[in-house]
């Protein structure tokens, strides 16, 4: 296993020595002439929070709102006295607009089938959906959730429930039917759209049984809408149809619920600091704006793209920059079901090629992948359709940044690194593409409209290249429901579990997870809800998980110390990653399962998480006296470098 970090910039991926890079990269010319973003934006904000009107006036109310933030209670409230409905202007709007023609999503199986919803044909197939959801009885404020792969019913079924007012909640379809139990008891959810499997790699899998399993073990009765993916005439004993329910309303017309700003849109769960997952709601208001309001600024999306972002719709980025934010601009959004390498490694490029794709948005994570598969796959393909790329998720190295910077934007694209997280519901920092310039490794500044500051202990800013905590100081409009309280008051600040340093010019780079939250492969883990799923594999005393950078991205280690008389092997390493996977899911279980006989802990038993880090990337521990145990230190390196 390769996990020592790459040299940055020795070499590039073909092999020929690397050319000494810029720190700054100036706007590619020609993009900005045309960019949505000008230099205007970074001065004329300075009026927080009106600055975000703009945002509110890419939507179309039903009521205008009063204020764009109040600020008067103990609540910091967007848009209020607002009222709106999603699903209209993610799509009605665009029908009546003229545009009811034009592509709204693109969808691309994993077979190599291809399904094309206009405008129109999203409008019939959400009113039909809806009409059938209001039939099963649900009503506003009900929460559906949607155990659903990347199927096109997908998006579907969310606008289909913004349309009634009701509240969706998407568990990714990876999770495992505990993760899923656990998010629809907490929900109270009593409607599950899912569907009998999907295929993986040419394979398919059942999604069913995990639903099946999930909705028995919660106390409400579930009742289920199933989509026929592996068109394989699985029965339904008591559950719907999707295709029946959707055949049965055709041409339905549903009014759309005008929805508070503040009425939730939907929930959505991520891991947090406890062993259990939170969920996190965003308003429908606020959210929209903000989402919309960064498609345009930062992807620089308008009606006339054709906008991929590769994320799952599972995740908050799907949510915000797959469905909402590119819908509600009338943009085409492409959702791709299947594996980036499969059936050939050429597949996204293919699909980048066939959809004319102007705005192409990643992981590093991904980037690392195709720079592994090299850059003979790209070469194959026109990608002269792309204008902009974006990276999310993780911090990205000046290598990848580079690679893709050349490789797939022909040096001719900005790139922009967006920061933000599940809670923050839209991008936060980043640079604006044609009027930045852009500092490979670092996201950048904050947009226009939010402020940010890196902080010490005491919560004051650190200063140029020192180290500290990542904090939000003022509201923002996509803001989770959780973080307003108290947002209004004078020297509030979200903190937001990030570590970074900030430079002269005030771009901010990001160097990682406080140690209770883990970032995976772009997928957020708390380290305790692991922790509790290895803990609870018989023979396993004790257990640490940490992340390892290595050349494809960060990877899940586990440090695990067995019982008295329980030996370290295969076997239990197995079980120790199946239970994470029955726990969570297959996406979250370890890369590497490290036996050792005990962990770094301090003289009052703490697990010192920082050492585990250090011996995981390969760093040197100098000083071991805080240690109870400090032997365990040169034991476990001789050990890691044995694995790696
Ligand atoms: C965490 C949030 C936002 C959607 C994806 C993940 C990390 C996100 C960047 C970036 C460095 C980043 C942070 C953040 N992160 N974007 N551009 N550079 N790190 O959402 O699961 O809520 O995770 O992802 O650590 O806190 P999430």
């Amino acid at each position: 296993m390769g996990a020592r970090p790459e040299p940055v910039c020795e070499t590039m991926d073909d092999g020929r020595p690397g050319r000494e890079r810029p720190a700054s990269v100036a706007p590619p010319e020609g993009f900005a002439a045309d960019a949505n973003a000008t230099d205007a934006l970074r001065g004329e904000f300075a009026d927080w929070p009106d600055c975000w009107a703009a945002a509110g006036d890419l939507l179309d109310w039903e009521s205008a709102y009063d204020d764009v933030l109040d600020a008067d209670g103990e609540r910091a409230t967007w848009f209020a006295g607002g009222r709106l409905n999603a699903a209209a202007n993610c799509v009605d709007r665009h029908v009546e607009a003229g545009r009811k023609n034009r592509a709204a999503i693109k969808w691309e199986g994993k077979r190599g089938e291809t399904r094309t919803y206009t405008y129109q044909d999203l409008h019939r197939e959400v009113n039909a959906f809806a009409a059938a959801l209001r039939e099963l009885g649900v009503e506003e404020d009900d929460v559906v959730t949607l155990y659903l792969p990347m199927v096109p019913e997908l998006p579907i079924a969310m606008l289909a429930c913004a349309r009634i007012g009701a509240v969706h909640s998407v568990v990714f379809a990876g999770f495992s039917k505990d993760a899923l139990a656990t998010r629809l008891e907490q929900t109270g959810s009593s409607l599950l759209v899912t569907c009998d499997g999907y295929y993986r790699r040419g394979t398919a899998y059942d999604l069913k049984s995990k639903a099946d399993n999930a909705a028995l073990a919660v106390p409400q009765s579930v009742q289920q809408v199933v989509v026929d993916r592996l068109g394989n005439g699985r029965a339904l004993d008591g559950d719907h149809a999707y295709d029946r329910l959707v055949d049965e309303h055709a041409g339905a017309d549903v009014e759309p619920v005008p929805r508070d700003a503040e009425d939730a849109l939907f929930v959505i769960h991520t891991s947090g600091t406890t062993g259990e997952p939170t969920a996190v709601r965003h308003a429908t208001g606020g959210y929209l704006a903000h989402v919309a309001w960064t498609s345009e600024t930062v992807l620089d999306l308008s009606h006339e793209d054709t906008h991929w972002c590769s994320a799952d719709v599972g995740w908050i980025t799907g949510h915000s920059y797959i469905v909402y934010g590119p819908l509600a601009l009338g943009a085409t959004t492409v959702m791709y079901e299947g594996a980036p390498d499969h059936p050939e490694r050429n597949r996204i490029w293919e699909i980048v090629e066939r959809n004319a794709v102007d705005v192409f948005y990643t992981a590093p994570t991904a980037i690392h992948s195709f720079m592994k598969w090299g850059a003979e796959y790209p070469e194959k393909h026109d990608l002269s359709s792309l204008r902009l790329l974006g990276t999310v998720g993780e911090p990205i190295d000046e290598t990848a940044w580079w690679w893709y910077y050349e490789h797939i934007g022909r040096g001719e694209c900005p790139i922009v690194d967006t920061w933000w997280q599940t809670e923050t519901g839209g991008i936060l920092l980043s640079t604006l593409p044609g009027v930045d310039e852009m500092r490979p490794g670092a996201a950048g500044p904050p947009i226009p409209g939010v402020e940010a500051d890196v902080v010490g202990a005491r919560g004051d800013p650190v200063d140029p290249g020192e180290s500290g905590m990542l904090a939000v100081t003022r509201p923002w409009p996509g803001m989770a429901d959780s973080l307003r309280e108290n947002a209004t008051r004078e020297g509030w600040a979200y903190d937001t579990g990030d570590t970074a340093t900030v430079d002269d010019a005030g771009y901010i780079r990001l160097l990682g997870r406080r140690g209770d939250l883990l970032n995976v492969a772009g997928r957020r883990l708390g380290t305790a809800e692991v922790e509790s799923a290895i803990v609870g594999v018989e023979g396993v005393a004790e257990a640490a998980v940490v992340g390892g950078s290595g050349e494809a991205g960060t990877s899940l280690y586990a440090y695990v110390s067995p019982r008295k008389n329980v030996s370290a092997t295969d076997p239990l390493r197995e079980r120790v990653r199946d239970a994470v996977a029955d726990a969570i899911g297959r996406f979250a279980a370890p890369d590497v399962v490290v036996f050792t006989p005990d962990l770094p802990k301090t003289r009052s038993g703490k697990l010192m998480r920082r050492y585990l880090e250090r011996i995981t990337n390969g760093d040197d521990i100098e000083d071991t006296s805080a240690l109870r145990n400090p032997e365990i230190v040169g034991e476990l390196e001789s050990i890691v470098e044995d694995v790696s």
